[in-house]
């Protein structure tokens, strides 16, 4: 049987080249290879954050045009927005029901979050695993890539699964394993830390090429002259250049990095290299994201199905619980 894959991407934030490299680009390789795809649009998972009603709408559009303009196929990867699949949130309260309270006193990102404090905390933060256990559990999810951070949330998803399996006496849940994008860690911001949005230091993917010029010749470098020779290793604009570039290319621009290449050419080589990847993509964007009907049309279809296939779970697990009666 073809294996499932499954991943949700939250609407916090304009797409930025650490999410195309860590998120975006190895799920639509997956779906590529042939897996059952399945790609979503975590926005309730993005309201535990986004509290601003137009920034909330214009992420989700943002997020959904970038799924499209990187070459999802709608026609054959499931692909829909999280809030238009009410299944999904019938079978939170269900798995919250089965989910051991200390499971999530224990996940790091709640734990990170508690460091402001109790009251800073909504209790959507806190059940946060239980909505992404639901997210990956209605689908029947055999693989679910994700970043390191999110690792943790698929294991509690494993357990949820195991536990309703378990006290129903039968495999009502298909229990998925994580496939950890070792990449994502990698991608390093402007300042050279991981590029992150809470850090400030991303490059949108699909700033205009005079946009994205500018951030990167901000990109911090040292006093050495263009014609000493330079560590790859140890640069930024390095590890940017080879996130996007072919083995080949990147050996080239080591080579010139030994031999000393100035710092002003190794950002134009960077920006062009980058320049050369999302042009294309950047137009799709451009186009999808002044047609916000046609994206909401597409979004639509795809729910209709994504309900279909998880109203089909949800039943199943009714009947296991003594909910539904068996048909
Ligand atoms: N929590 C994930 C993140 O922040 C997003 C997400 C929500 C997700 N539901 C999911 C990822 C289900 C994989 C599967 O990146």
């Amino acid at each position: 049987m073809t294996r499932r894959v499954l991943t949700g991407i939250k609407p916090t934030g304009t797409p930025h080249l650490g999410n195309l490299l860590g998120a975006f680009r190895p799920a639509l390789r997956l779906a590529d290879e042939g897996l059952d795809a399945m790609y979503f649009i975590a926005d309730y998972h993005a309201l535990t954050t986004v509290k601003d009603r137009a920034q909330l709408a214009r992420y989700t559009h943002e997020v959904a045009a970038t799924w499209l303009a990187l070459g999802l196929d709608p026609e054959r990867t499931l692909f829909y927005r999280q809030s238009d699949v009410p299944e999904i949130f019938e079978l939170s309260w269900v798995l919250a029901c089965f989910t051991s309270k200390g499971w999530l006193d224990r996940a790091h990102a709640y734990k990170s979050a508690m460091a402001a404090g109790d009251t800073e905390i909504n209790m959507g933060l806190y059940t946060y695993p239980v909505l992404m256990a639901a997210d990956i559990l209605a689908f029947d999810s055999d693989l679910v890539p994700v970043g390191k951070d999110q690792d943790q949330h698929v294991e509690i998803a494993r357990d949820i699964a195991q536990r309703v399996n378990h006290m129903v006496g039968h495999d009502v849940l298909r229990v998925p394993a994580a496939r950890i994008e070792h990449d994502s860690a990698v991608v390093p911001g402007t300042d050279g830390r991981k590029m992150s949005k809470s850090y400030g230091n991303t490059i949108p993917l699909f700033a205009t090429a005079a946009e994205r010029k500018k951030i990167i010749g901000r990109i911090v470098t040292d006093s050495t002259p263009p014609e000493a020779p330079k560590d790859p290793a140890t640069s930024t604009i390095f590890e940017l250049y080879r996130a996007v570039a072919t083995p080949a290319e990147a050996e080239a621009l080591a080579a010139r990095y030994r031999s000393g290449i100035g710092w002003g050419e190794a950002k134009q080589a960077l920006a062009d290299r980058l320049e050369q990847e999302l042009a294309i993509p950047r137009a799709r964007y451009q186009e999808l994201i002044a047609d916000p009907a046609r994206l909401d049309g597409i979004l639509a279809a795809g729910a209709e199905k994504a309900r279909a296939y998880a109203r089909g779970v949800l039943e199943r697990v009714r009947v296991a619980i003594g909910i539904s009666r068996p048909r």
